[in-house]
């Protein structure tokens, strides 16, 4: 099973951003605890950050040759663009979507996803865990044995 994890906007600055929001681990820190689960089973990972749309984009579209399986927390994306909600729309992949917080029990704007209708799934609220749960849906969801 390959699983491409993408972080949006802002994500790169996890550890030194709103630390009482998002934490205080790095995204590398992050990002190698899902290697270190997806080891587990076998599974292989890559890692993409931007903090651009289209390069979002452009990478969900090469995801639908290369990957099984997205990971997707698009940042502040997630409220507004209705780009990255249709490229997630034309991709037959699954695309997981995941939040560090709990995007509802925060500000009006942030409760609204356009991404959540066509995305398959979403956690939320767990931190770095959403990342690995995430990971572990993908692996049930793509038949992986374990
Ligand atoms: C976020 C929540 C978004 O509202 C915010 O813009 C982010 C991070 C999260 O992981 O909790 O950048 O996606």
């Amino acid at each position: 099973m390959k699983i491409l994890v993408v972080n949006g906007p802002n994500l790169n600055l996890l550890g030194e951003r709103e630390p009482n929001i998002y934490g205080n681990e790095t995204l590398g820190s992050i990002n190698a605890e899902i290697t270190a689960e997806a080891e587990k089973t076998g599974c292989s990972v890559e890692f993409f950050q931007s903090n651009s749309e289209g390069a979002i984009i452009d990478k969900l579209h090469e995801a639908r040759l290369t990957s099984d399986g997205v990971i997707l927390n698009a940042g502040a994306y997630t409220h507004y663009s209705y780009a990255i909600r249709d490229a997630i729309a034309a991709i037959k992949i699954p695309v997981i979507e995941v939040h560090l917080s709990n995007i509802d029990g925060r500000d009006e704007f942030r409760k609204i996803s356009v991404i959540a209708p066509v995305c398959r799934g979403r956690i939320m609220g767990f931190g770095k865990y959403g990342y690995i749960l995430a990971l572990k849906s993908l692996g049930m969801l793509l038949g992986d044995k374990n």
